[in-house]
């Protein structure tokens, strides 16, 4: 696979107006989305949710491509069409969750490191034969009283930059995610400088391991205080606030920035990016690789009746990608 290929595809994934619909939530995430809304948790209601997001009609006019998880990208649309070929068929490119999950690092009480590494390799392969073209990882940043500790930014960098060059070797674009956690009451400048040292780590380690950043997507969390903070700020500075720390740390060659919405509302999601946007004077795309803002208002419809709200849920997913591809250019009206 050229580098030629790996960068079509990236710049694919943030092309002028489009995002990326994050549905890979594991076994475990599915379930407690599922037990909030009261749906029961089977193998054949996540297909039939699946299904519903991905068939969402005229999607791919937002949406340039799906994160899809294991199960999902094993399973078919109820004609019995793989998901990874019906979206393909639709102009999105399929995508997989390739970590193995966040766990305690040895030695950095309260601190995590996301797992995955061993047989990576293989692992990707498999995806690739069954359509995958870009892969997710997410590692995780807490901040708390003395966290993170550089050996946790590093070790997630580490990790981070292993399995990018593994995708790449496999002709499989890496979405690399380190995401700095809303949880707790710092304020946005410790978001800020936590973010900052991440960045900065994470392109070191890239550049140690070799992997070209034109065939690279970034994954990144917005620059906002704690959830529980008391001082929550204007949407105009998480903007400012975001792309600064962003022109300082991320290298101009990279196609493209994709934002996790986090626990942010709907609406927060779509306003801090559209301001972002409208900054205007920036590097690379930014757009969107939502999952709970691309989906919680959906889910939350669906749920009341699973077979006479299909299609109606379906057209609440279409208006938020709408809505992001707008503020992924800077056009969202509010
Ligand atoms: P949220 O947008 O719900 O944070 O999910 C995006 C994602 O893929 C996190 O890894």
């Amino acid at each position: 696979m050229s580098i030629e290929q790996l960068a079509e595809t990236a710049q694919a994934m943030v092309a002028p107006g489009k995002g990326i619909i994050a549905i890979d939530e594991s076994s475990s995430t599915i379930a407690k989305r599922f037990a909030g809304v009261g749906i029961e948790n089977t193998e054949e209601n996540r297909r039939r949710y699946r299904e519903l997001l991905l068939t969402t009609p005229k999607l791919s006019e937002h949406v340039s491509g799906a994160i899809l998880y294991d199960e999902t990208i094993r399973q078919k649309t109820k004609d019995g069409v793989p998901f990874a070929k019906y979206m393909a068929s639709q102009g999105m490119i399929p995508g997989i969750k390739v970590d193995t999950g966040a766990h305690p690092l040895a030695g950095c009480p309260g601190e995590l490191v996301t797992e995955g590494l061993d047989g990576l390799r293989d692992r990707l392969k498999e995806y690739y034969t069954l359509g995958a073209r870009f892969a997710k990882w997410r590692a995780v940043i807490n901040i708390g009283e003395d966290i993170p500790s550089g050996t946790c930014i590093e070790a997630n960098a580490h990790a981070l930059a292993r399995y990018a060059a593994l995708c790449q070797e496999q002709g499989i674009v890496p979405m690399v995610e380190p995401e700095v956690l809303m949880d707790g009451d710092h304020d946005i400048q410790t978001c800020y400088e936590v973010t900052e040292a991440t960045l900065r780590s994470l392109f070191g380690a890239l550049y140690e391991q070799n992997v070209l950043l034109e065939g690279t997507i970034l994954k990144a969390s917005m620059i906002v205080p704690g959830k529980s903070c008391e001082d929550q700020v204007d949407v105009d500075e998480v903007a400012e606030s975001t792309v600064m720390c962003l022109k300082s740390t991320v290298p101009a060659i990279l196609p493209g920035i994709v934002f996790l919405s986090g626990g942010q509302s709907d609406r927060d999601s779509t306003a801090h990016l559209d301001a972002m946007n409208r900054l205007g004077n920036l590097p690379w795309p930014l757009s969107f690789s939502y999952g709970r803002a691309m989906q919680q208002a959906a889910l939350a419809h669906w749920s009341k009746d699973l077979v006479g709200n299909f299609a109606k849920a379906q057209s609440i997913v279409f208006d938020r990608a709408r809505e992001n591809g707008l503020a992924a250019l800077g056009q969202w009206e509010g």
